[in-house]
């Protein structure tokens, strides 16, 4: 395939208001994968496309690297799931998804499958960024086709493995038919129909014949189009951080004096671990429960904080800035309908109004903005709201109050979160970047030119 089109920058400001949304079309018949002289670049491999670092700069040129010349080492990455690294426990897989090579391998080119969208222009990796944590550090919530927004923060994908209950309000319990939400959703890639999608893949000629080698002869079909792409998620394994060396590997220098004392305050004075849980021999930072903060119950019944009767700074291009009334940019940069009840809003019972599934740590020092709307951008400042006791309500968790850490406990507790970052990130990364990005070409049915339902 040599035509391709591609977003190459994403860039938003004020968490979520005022995107930037440029797409370059370009012209390549390359593949990411490194030719065996060349050598990943790991270092060149995290964080947003484009540092702007001296973005208030008129002078500002951009950094940002096309997709298409990204390079990438494709990865075993079966033996994650065989042998998970230190802290992580074995994974538990349906009887009736055994994993495969062949299945991983067609999940990751679903996943990064932009013709999955009812316009080609968004596959999951859109949202689930690999390079930021499988999750999106330059929005607070997630923004789905042509600009739609969509109530949460995208959640990492490291470790969904693990995950007893899908979603940030648990509604979903199988990664397998997890998927067929984002792919349907109106805000997100807004496939009109599962059928749509099915009979889509099947035209695609790049497909021919790999679902029939992963599933024994049988094609794409609504179980086989989630097998796969459950296969490649479940590979996402990271572990054997620091922490883990330290803790579970017996390294006594694997982290400092600081992140240890952290670890102090994380299981004694700040209780984290009642909720963020830490196993004898694995951890994975959750407890598979449901929790209110108060984060939930404040934006619902309009507690916000008492920066919004402020302006807010925007830099709309490089050296351009602009003071907005935070009213104006609240009003443009969520739902209409910002209510997020969580749990209840699967249960209906009123007890769980702004209940959300308690969320993994693990290199939670990759996937910022935090919570489920993305609202604190750095630890610091989830700290500070656990030290001040969340946000009073008649359903707040009993576990949630005021802490009273002093400075060096809050610092040593930031210290601790940073040493949970895998050290297999770098090769997940380098196996995303591999991976061919699947786009309309003109041999696809949905051409925009040659005709119109594409089904
Ligand atoms: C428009 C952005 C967007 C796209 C595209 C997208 N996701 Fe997501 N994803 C999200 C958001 C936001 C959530 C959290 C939603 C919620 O909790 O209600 C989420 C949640 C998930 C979860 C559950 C995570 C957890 O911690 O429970 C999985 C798994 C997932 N997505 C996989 C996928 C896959 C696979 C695709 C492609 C088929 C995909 N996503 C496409 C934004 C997106
Ligand atoms: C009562 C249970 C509970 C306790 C205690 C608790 N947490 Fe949490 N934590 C949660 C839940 C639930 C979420 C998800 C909240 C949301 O999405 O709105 C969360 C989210 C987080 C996040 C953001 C995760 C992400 O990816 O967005 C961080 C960081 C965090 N907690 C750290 C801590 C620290 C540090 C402590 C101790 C000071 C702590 N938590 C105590 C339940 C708890």
């Amino acid at each position: 395939m040599w035509y391709k089109s591609r977003f190459l920058s994403f860039g938003c400001s004020v968490g979520g208001v005022l995107c930037l949304l440029v797409a370059v079309q370009t012209f390549s018949n390359t593949s990411g994968v490194l030719e065996s002289d060349q050598n990943f670049d790991a270092s060149q491999a995290f964080g947003p496309g484009d540092v702007k670092e001296g973005y208030e700069s008129e002078e500002y040129r951009t950094h940002s690297r096309s997709l298409l010349e990204r390079r990438g080492v494709k990865q075993d990455l079966i033996r994650y799931v065989e042998d998970p690294p230190l802290g992580l426990p074995q994974v538990v897989l349906p009887e009736e998804n055994p994993i495969t090579r062949k299945k991983i391998d067609l999940g990751r080119k679903l996943f990064f499958d932009r013709r999955l969208s009812i316009n080609n222009t968004l596959s999951c990796a859109v949202c689930h960024i690999p390079e930021q944590g499988f999750t999106n550090n330059e929005i607070s919530t997630a923004v789905g086709v042509e600009g739609r927004s969509v109530l949460r923060n995208a959640p990492t994908l490291f470790n969904i493995a693990y995950q007893e209950h899908l979603f940030l309000d648990g509604r979903e319990i199988s990664l397998e038919n997890q998927v067929w939400q984002p792919i349907t959703a109106r805000n997100e890639m807004a496939a009109p129909s599962i059928g749509y999608v099915i009979k889509k893949i099947r035209k695609i000629q790049d497909y021919d014949g790999l679902f029939e080698a992963a599933f024994d002869s049988r094609g794409p079909d609504i179980a086989t189009i989630g097998f796969a792409l459950a296969s490649y998620q479940r590979t996402l394994l990271s572990g054997n951080s620091p922490f883990d060396r330290w803790f579970y590997g017996g390294q006594i220098d694997a982290i400092s004096e600081s992140a240890k004392n952290g670890f102090e305050v994380f299981s004694g004075k700040g209780q984290c671990i009642v909720c963020h849980r830490v196993q004898e021999d694995h951890a994975l930072f959750v407890d598979h429960d449901f929790h209110n903060t108060g984060i939930g119950f404040a934006v619902s019944t309009g507690k916000s904080s008492a920066t919004d009767n402020l302006t807010t700074r925007v830099q709309l291009a490089p050296g351009i800035f602009a003071d907005v009334p935070n009213q104006t940019i609240l009003s443009v940069s969520r739902n209409r309908n910002t209510n997020d009840l969580g749990l209840y809003r699967i249960t209906e019972n009123p007890n769980d109004r702004w209940k959300f599934r308690t969320q993994t740590l693990r290199n939670i020092a990759l996937t910022a903005p935090y919570m489920h709307n993305g609202q604190f951008n750095t630890l610091k400042e989830v700290i500070q709201f656990y030290n001040e006791g969340g946000i009073p309500n008649e359903l707040l968790s009993p576990f949630i109050r005021p802490l009273n850490l002093s400075e060096s406990e809050i610092s040593d507790l930031e210290e601790f979160l940073l040493t949970l970052t895998g050290s297999n990130v770098p090769d997940l990364v380098a196996d995303a970047f591999a991976a061919e990005i699947g786009d309309i070409g003109t041999e696809d049915p949905k051409w925009p030119h040659k005709n119109t339902l594409g089904f």
